[in-house]
């Protein structure tokens, strides 16, 4: 039977990573957005390139057609503008991630939720609350993200090859995520073996902020890192790799944190997160991964102040 993922948004970052999935070739495409137009215009852009790309995927635009999806993925919402945070999202896009989950939640059951909706690991919360499913069915796009970019700046310094670097960030995702240079590596080597202190903090620094620096100049937020990742997470999930990728997941319990979706190292396989990987971290560490919690506890206050 042919898998089906569905995109809930079409706009930059659902569209990019609808396609790089669809070159994948292995799950047909739902492609869902209040703009309807815009999104059967995109659908068909995509089906139009297939000759090319040698894929088979079907695309559609119906919402009823996300019934019986394997995977959903969730972009819809508003990005953010120069000169905003992600928490600036913060109400409006919980109003359309709640409205959203409960619509597809009774359509497809089963399916595993891939939010990557601003401000993140806050819009895990929603999709938990709302939707009832699981927590292994729930995981938010982030962390692949943000080592990406941490793994980008460190092969640029050292000009070797992006193949050669292994990158973990901890954390939530924003200003006070965590990369975490002990368990970074160069060819297996510790990172700081190539990199003294001084340029890896303004490498870290450079992460922390590297949403904020290409919204700067994109004017609004980045899409082909972002959609890379959701592809990179969409296919652990739908060849059943047990691939081992830092997302946002629920804690009950890891790393001293409850009840909470934060970023940590997860087994991403067919049941979705299949295992919480946990390291131990420095008294440092674990002070830096406490203030980023923190920022999501207040997020997630934040919006229950307000039902
Ligand atoms: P965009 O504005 O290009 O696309 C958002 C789409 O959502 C628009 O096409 C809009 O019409 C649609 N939409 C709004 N309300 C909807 C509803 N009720 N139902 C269906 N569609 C609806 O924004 P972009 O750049 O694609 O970003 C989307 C979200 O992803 C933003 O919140 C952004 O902050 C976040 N993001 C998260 C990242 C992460 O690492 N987790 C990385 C990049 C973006
Ligand atoms: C990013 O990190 C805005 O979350 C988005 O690019």
């Amino acid at each position: 039977m042919r898998k089906k993922v569905s995109f809930l948004g079409a706009g930059n970052v659902g569209a990019t990573a609808a396609m790089y999935l669809a070159e994948l070739d292995i799950a047909d495409i739902v492609l869902v957005d209040v703009l309807e137009d815009m999104t059967k215009g995109k659908a068909l852009d995509m089906a139009e390139a297939a000759p090319v790309f040698r894929f088979n995927c079907r695309f559609t635009n119906d919402f009823n057609d996300i019934k019986g999806s394997d995977i959903i993925v969730i972009t819809a919402g508003i990005p953010r503008k120069p000169g905003m945070s992600r928490d600036d999202l913060l109400f409006t896009n919980q109003d359309i991630i709640g409205s959203l989950v409960k619509k597809v939640a009774p359509l497809a059951p089963d399916a595993i939720l891939i939010i990557v909706t601003n401000p993140l690991d806050a819009m895990c919360h929603v999709a938990h609350e709302v939707s009832g499913f699981p927590k292994n069915r729930i995981v938010g796009m982030a962390g692949v993200l943000d080592s990406s970019r941490f793994a980008a700046f460190i092969a640029m310094e050292l000009d070797v090859s992006i193949e050669n670097i292994q990158a973990f960030v901890l954390g939530g995702h924003g200003d006070t995520m965590v990369p975490l240079p002990r368990f970074t590596s160069v060819a297996g080597i510790p990172v700081t073996r190539f990199i003294n202190n001084e340029r890896l903090n303004a490498i870290i620094e450079r992460t922390r902020n590297g949403g904020a620096e290409i919204t700067n100049l994109l004017k609004t937020s980045a899409y082909y890192a972002p959609a890379s990742a959701i592809r990179e997470m969409a296919e652990a999930i739908l060849k059943d790799k047990k691939k081992i990728m830092p997302c946002s997941a629920y804690l009950e319990g890891e790393y001293g944190i409850r009840n909470m979706f934060v970023g940590v190292p997860v087994k991403l396989g067919s049941n979705g997160v299949e295992e919480i990987i946990e390291v131990e971290l420095t008294e440092s560490e674990k002070e830096e991964l406490k203030k980023s919690v923190d920022s999501v506890k207040g997020l997630v206050a934040a919006m229950k102040g307000r039902s």
